[in-house]
Formats: C-alpha cells, structure tokens, sequence
C-alpha cells in the first residue's frame, strides 16, 4: 500500500512555481510600453490611451493589504471576463498558452495558468508597495 501510495505522489507532475526573475523579463517585453518598466504606470505608450494603465505595485495596498493574485492571474490571461470585453489591455492568455506553472492564490490554493504568467504575477508580487 505504502508503495503505491508513494507511485502516485510521485507520479503527479510538479509544477514549477512563478519564477519572479523570469517574470520581469517577462514584464519589460510584454508589458512596460504601457505599465511602464517599474510597473507604476507611466509606460512610453500610457499617454496614447484613453484609460490609463494602473500603479501595478499599488494592487495589494488597494485591497487590504494582500496581493489579490488570483485576480491579477486572471486579468493577464484573459480569464476576467470584465477585462475581456472592456478593458484596452491586450489579453495574453494565447501568447502565454504554454508550459503550465502555478502560483499560489491568497488562500494558499494554487492557480494554475502559463508558466510566464505565474512568474509575471510573482514579479509584481514581489514589487508591491509595502508602505
Ligand atoms: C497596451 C497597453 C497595455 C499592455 C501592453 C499591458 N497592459 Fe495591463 N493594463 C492596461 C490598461 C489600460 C489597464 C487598465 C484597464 C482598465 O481599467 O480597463 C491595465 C490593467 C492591468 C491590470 C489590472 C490592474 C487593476 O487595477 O486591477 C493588471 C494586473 C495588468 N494590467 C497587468 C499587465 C501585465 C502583467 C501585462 C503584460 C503581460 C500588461 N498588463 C500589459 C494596459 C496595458
């Protein structure tokens, strides 16, 4: 019992965890012209549009304190329908389709979405303005 038991936790596939290095590279390509490179919002391309792109490292101040990942997952890759339909951010859940990674959620719960996604999200975590 005790070996198989031990097959089957060894069998499920590990992934790997958001990676914040990855995740700021990530963020100078894909994200910066808008958010700009220190994710506060004054990218070269936030003046050309009509809603400004948000403090990104005011998110967890905005919500109490905690970094509301799950939300920030589901807004870059497109999960949120409300940024889906409205917002002018490009959604990147295609561009970032693969490999799957994790990021664990408020809860502790582990989200799963695309490998650069957890790690933009771990950089912005990261980056939080703690004040
Ligand atoms: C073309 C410009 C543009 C690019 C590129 C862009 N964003 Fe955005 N982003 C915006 C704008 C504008 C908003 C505000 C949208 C709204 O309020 O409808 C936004 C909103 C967000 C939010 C929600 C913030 C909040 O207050 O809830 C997150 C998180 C975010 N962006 C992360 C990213 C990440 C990560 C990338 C790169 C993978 C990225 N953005 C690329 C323009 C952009």
């Amino acid at each position: 019992m005790r070996v198989l038991a031990f097959l089957m936790l060894t069998a499920t596939p590990v992934l790997a965890e958001g990676d914040p290095v990855a995740g700021q590279g990530m963020f100078i390509t894909f994200c910066a012209a808008c958010h700009g490179a220190d994710a506060q919002g004054e990218g070269p391309m936030s003046g050309l549009l009509t809603v400004e792109p948000p403090d990104l490292t005011a998110l967890a101040q905005s919500n109490d304190g905690v970094f509301p990942v799950f939300d920030v997952v589901r807004q870059i890759d497109g999960r949120d329908p409300m940024m889906a339909h409205g917002g002018e951010m490009p959604i990147f859940g295609a561009m970032f389709d693969f490999p799957d990674g994790s990021i664990k959620s408020e809860t502790g719960q582990p989200i799963i979405t695309a490998q650069p996604i957890a790690d933009v999200a771990a950089w912005l975590e990261a980056i939080q303005d703690r004040e």
